[in-house]
């Protein structure tokens, strides 16, 4: 663990993430303790670590065919949160990506992680062209504050979407932006 003042913002170094041991072992763990606290991004829990290992293999492999970008959050050699841009896209959405898989390790939480990984995926989409992102957070105990104050514009809910990684549905809302040229 690293020595911050409590409250104070740690050193983040954000990068797109390549395959590696260490990092798949890292989101793994990430993954792991996100899905036991109850947090909604698309497991259930209990998760196996060798799930969540297969499940980043899975996506590494997609980051690694340009499909999309893996961002991940360091403070010295830990893993703090990650967020991944999805670029893979339908071909008549070419201006469109998607922000996904949204977490930051509890130790990190509330000191900007989050936003920063925000801020970042916002700018390597704005980069490649995109004009539009999109994303979707559980109505139960998901991030929609967090969206919302980055400037999403909420389009709608969906009830009874998905299940809680506990049990029990939660509904899903989904959010948009402009960024880029598309901004206003
Ligand atoms: C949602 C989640 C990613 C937020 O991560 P985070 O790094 O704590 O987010 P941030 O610090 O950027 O912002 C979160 C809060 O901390 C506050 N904050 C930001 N910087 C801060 C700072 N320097 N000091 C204290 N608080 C701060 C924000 O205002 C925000 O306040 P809120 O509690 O009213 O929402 C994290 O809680 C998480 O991993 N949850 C489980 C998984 C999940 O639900 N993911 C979303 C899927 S869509």
């Amino acid at each position: 663990m690293t020595e911050t003042e409590p409250n104070a913002v740690p050193k983040l170094e954000i990068r797109p993430l390549s395959d590696a041991p260490d990092t798949r072992e890292q989101l793994a763990e990430l993954l792991v303790h996100t899905v036991a606290g109850g947090g909604s991004v698309g497991f259930m829990h209990p998760l196996t670590r060798e799930a969540a290992s297969a499940f980043w293999d899975g996506t590494l492999a997609a980051a690694a065919r340009g499909e999309r970008i893996i961002l991940g959050s360091w403070d010295g050699p830990s893993l703090t949160g990650t967020v991944t841009l999805i670029l893979h896209m339908p071909p008549n959405q070419p201006h469109r990506a998607e922000i996904a898989k949204m977490m930051t390790h509890p130790r990190w939480r509330g000191q900007g992680v989050a936003t920063a990984l925000l801020r970042a995926a916002e700018a390597l989409a704005a980069e490649r062209g995109r004009t539009l992102l999109v994303l979707d957070t559980a109505s139960d105990g998901g991030a929609a504050g967090l969206y919302e104050r980055a400037g999403y514009t909420f389009a709608g809910e969906l009830p009874g979407y998905a299940l809680k990684p506990h049990g029990g549905l939660t509904g899903t809302r989904l959010y948009w932006k402009r960024i880029g040229e598309g901004a206003a």
